[in-house]
């Protein structure tokens, strides 16, 4: 089993007018929602991210355009294509994570479980994977 890509789809409620899809707290998005964000206008060839949280979990997807996204828990590396409005990445705690590859017109969308707390980040890469052996 995966243990690190973990998809959530999020069926598209459509009629002949479009669609519309439906992010509710502990029912599509498996947890509390209380913040989301969403990253747009994103230049090329930055890479974002870049960092692990001690308990934070999230849920990412894009709304419009694509971009990759690199998890690491400190044993496996693995990568995805984000480029789906009704397709999510359900991040756990202590997963590192890069996002790169930005299409022009990318709204990366991120539910989190928790408000903004800088505590929470480990930003540093050796720190994080000494922080996933203990
Ligand atoms: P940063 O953590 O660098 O973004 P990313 O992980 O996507 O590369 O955040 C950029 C700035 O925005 C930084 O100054 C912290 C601030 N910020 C908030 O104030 N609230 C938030 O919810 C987030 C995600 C970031």
């Amino acid at each position: 089993m995966d243990r690190l890509i973990k998809w959530i789809e999020f069926p598209p409620l459509g009629d002949d007018r479009g669609s519309l899809v439906a992010l509710e707290s502990d029912k599509s998005i498996p947890f509390n929602i209380k913040r989301i964000y969403y990253i747009f206008g994103t230049k090329q060839n930055i890479t974002r991210g870049k960092h692990a949280h001690f308990s934070l979990k999230q849920v990412l997807l894009c709304v419009t355009g694509s971009c990759k996204i690199l998890l690491d828990d400190g044993d496996v590396r693995e990568s995805v294509i984000l480029n789906s409005p009704t397709k999510g990445l359900l991040i756990e705690s202590f997963v590192w994570r890069e996002m790169s590859q930005f299409s022009s017109d990318c709204v990366l969308l991120v539910v989190a479980s928790e408000h903004y707390d800088e505590s929470d980040y480990i930003r540093d890469y050796d720190k994080f994977k000494r922080q996933v052996k203990s």
